[in-house]
């Protein structure tokens, strides 16, 4: 296995690099009503006024003499004025913007922290309008923009022919687009900047130059980063569905998938529990149906999809890294679907289709779709976020893996296939492009992610039925942080506001308000089963009613508005 000789490890770049004071005297930013170019989807969506500000960063915080880049920074006011301070909320990816999320649930996460902390976003580097990463040229629609254990018990797609056979040359293609679209800014969007752009904001928007922070997948990564760089700055930091750093930073993210299995069981033990008249799963073998009658089912199907060796043809509109459909197995874009439409309990009825086809036999929905019609059915508005491609923009720059020929990447597949757990050959392929990046970052910061001792202790949050980010990858990273604490969410997906549970809100909003900790082995249940919920939502208008013995109008308020959020999307394509 031979390393591309154009590596430089700069990881010990950052502790070299001057860390900026406080300003003795605060001046807050200019903030004033955002008029900001969201489409009209979006403008639905954002209940109520909203304030903008930009702040000016360097774009390499390398370079003395760097140009400057402006952060757009969007913020809800708390209900409570003036307020306790301002919560900096960062959605996950890479690639997700965060004036986006804000601007849509800020109202949200405001009323879960009591109605006493603003609630900031901005879009991390690569996303939104922040040097948004993107590998088409702005506007063109080309065909490709469209949208553990070692036992295997699932049969498993042939990953080291489909990497030898087409994704290595396609992965090489894309590569260079990337390159060649992305020449000046794409080596400056590494997690160590966007910290270091969190420090600027926290000096900017807290009179103390403190951090107050609530990351989510994506976001516990950039939390975790800038913690382990600025420590003494940490005074609230919420991290929800926990990625692991040394499993990102190494590009190889062998624990992702670790629990895709267990979140997959959870999906059929609440189909189970709601029953057949909810789930028609649940009826499958009998009204005796279990969830191991579901999964063998299941299993057998996929063992019939791989025998018969069905691949999609070039019409299909793959991921966009993927340069053509032509080849791709069926058996790995169902197990994609199924994984990926594990996140959210909103999604449920989307991983039933798949697995009543599966069960089935018919892939019609699958190998029905063409880039043509996903072309025609797309909406005409001109999106927020820019960076399309920003996954690849900053998952890969962030990773210190390259090889130099398709062999140098035997070892990673093999790590992924036999550490990841059943899905691993899903997911997997999406990291594979990262080993032909053509981008060195200006900082690369590794860790160490050891003995980080934060001014206020860290609150980790995760679901044990979490498809992308297990709960050991949780209790793992915080090990990395003296008196930390882990809240079990047993809620379903990744997320934990996607399937609400009010012990879990209580938990996130004392721990923001008086700064505790909940006890050692807390877990909190969901309010109520995920199908009883989606299926209350949509039979009702999308109407949830409050069943929890709530404290006061106002908790039962805020608990309104996270279910109301857990379930807008059924009800927008109700
Ligand atoms: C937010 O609060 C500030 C005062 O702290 C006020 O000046 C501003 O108008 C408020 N913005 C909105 C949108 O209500
Ligand atoms: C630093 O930034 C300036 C201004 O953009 C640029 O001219 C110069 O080449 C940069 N230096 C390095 C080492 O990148
Ligand atoms: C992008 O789209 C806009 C609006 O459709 C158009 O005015 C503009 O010329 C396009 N730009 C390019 C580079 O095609
Ligand atoms: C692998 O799993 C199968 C099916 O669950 C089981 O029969 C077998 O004993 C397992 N083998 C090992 C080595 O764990
Ligand atoms: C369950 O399936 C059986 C056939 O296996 C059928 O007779 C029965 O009516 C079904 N029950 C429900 C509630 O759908
Ligand atoms: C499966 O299909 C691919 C592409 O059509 C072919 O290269 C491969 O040999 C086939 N494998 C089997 C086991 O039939
Ligand atoms: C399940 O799939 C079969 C075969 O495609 C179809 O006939 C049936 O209607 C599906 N069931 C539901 C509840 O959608
Ligand atoms: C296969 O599934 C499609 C929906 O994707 C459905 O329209 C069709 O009727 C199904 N075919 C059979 C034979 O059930």
């Amino acid at each position: 296995m031979h390393l591309s000789t154009t590596i430089t490890l700069l990881s010990g770049l950052a502790v070299t690099l001057a860390i900026p004071h406080p300003p003795t005297q605060h001046k807050d930013l200019d903030w004033k009503p955002c008029d900001l170019d969201f489409p009209p989807s979006i403008q639905q969506q954002i209940p109520g006024p909203i304030d903008c500000a930009t702040l000016d960063v360097p774009l390499d915080y390398t370079n003395k003499s760097s140009e400057r880049l402006q952060l757009q920074l969007i913020k809800v006011n708390a209900t409570q004025q003036p307020s306790d301070g301002r919560v900096v909320f960062a959605p996950g990816g890479p690639g997700n913007s965060g004036v986006e999320e804000v601007a849509k649930l800020g109202r949200v996460y405001e009323s879960i922290l009591g109605g006493r902390y603003d609630i900031v976003g901005f879009d991390p580097r690569g996303t939104g309008r922040t040097i948004p990463f993107s590998c088409v040229p702005s506007n063109a629609t080309t065909k490709r923009s469209a949208p553990a254990h070692d036992n295997n018990t699932i049969p498993q797609v042939d990953s080291w022919s489909l990497l030898q056979n087409k994704a290595w040359q396609e992965g090489s293609v894309f590569s260079q687009l990337c390159y060649e679209t992305q020449k000046v800014t794409g080596r400056f969007l590494s997690t160590a900047f966007v910290a270091r752009d969190l420090l600027a904001i926290s000096e900017a928007i807290n009179p103390d130059g403190l951090l107050r922070f609530w990351g989510r997948s994506y976001g516990t990564m950039l939390g975790q980063t800038f913690a382990a760089l600025f420590p003494d700055r940490v005074e609230r930091m919420v991290l929800d569905s926990v990625v692991l750093a040394s499993d990102y930073y190494s590009g190889q993210w062998i624990s992702s998938t670790r629990d895709t299995t267990r979140s997959l069981e959870h999906y059929f033990q609440e189909c189970v529990e709601a029953g057949p008249s909810i789930c028609p799963l649940a009826n499958f073998s009998g009204p005796d149906t279990t969830p191991a009658d579901l999964m063998q089912a299941l299993y057998a199907a996929l063992e019939d999809v791989r025998a018969q060796n069905l691949t999609l043809s070039a019409d299909y509109p793959a991921l966009p890294w993927w340069q053509s459909g032509e080849g791709l197995p069926v058996l790995l874009e169902l197990k994609y679907g199924i994984f990926a439409q594990l996140y959210r309990p909103d999604q449920y009825g989307a991983v039933f289709l798949t697995i009543n086809d599966t069960l089935h036999g018919n892939f019609t929905r699958l190998t029905s779709l063409t880039i043509e019609d996903t072309l025609a059915n797309a909406p005409t508005e001109e999106p927020w976020s820019r960076g399309s491609n920003a996954f690849h923009g900053v998952a890969c720059l962030d990773s210190s893996f390259r090889a130099s020929n398709v062999e140098g990447l035997y070892n990673t597949v093999q790590a992924q296939l036999r550490g990841g757990g059943d899905y691993a050959d899903a997911f997997s392929t999406q990291l594979w492009p990262c080993a032909q990046w053509k981008f060195e970052a200006a900082e690369r910061y590794e860790g160490a992610f050891r003995d980080i001792k934060t001014r206020h202790p860290v609150l980790f949050v995760n679901s044990p039925y979490d498809p992308i980010t297990p709960l050991g990858g949780a209790f793992e990273a915080a090990t990395a942080f003296p008196g930390s604490r882990v809240l079990v969410h047993r809620g379903h997906g990744h997320g934990s506001n996607n399937h609400p549970s009010l012990c879990t809100l209580r938990a996130i909003g004392d721990y923001f308000r008086e700064g505790t900790l909940p006890d050692v082995g807390t877990e909190c249940e969901p309010g109520r089963n995920g199908w009883e919920l989606i299926d209350e939502a949509v039979r009702n208008e999308g109407i949830v009613t409050i069943q929890e013995e709530v404290r006061d109008e106002e908790e039962r308020e805020m608990l309104q508005k996270v279910y109301d959020a857990a379930v807008a999307a059924l009800v927008k394509a109700l």
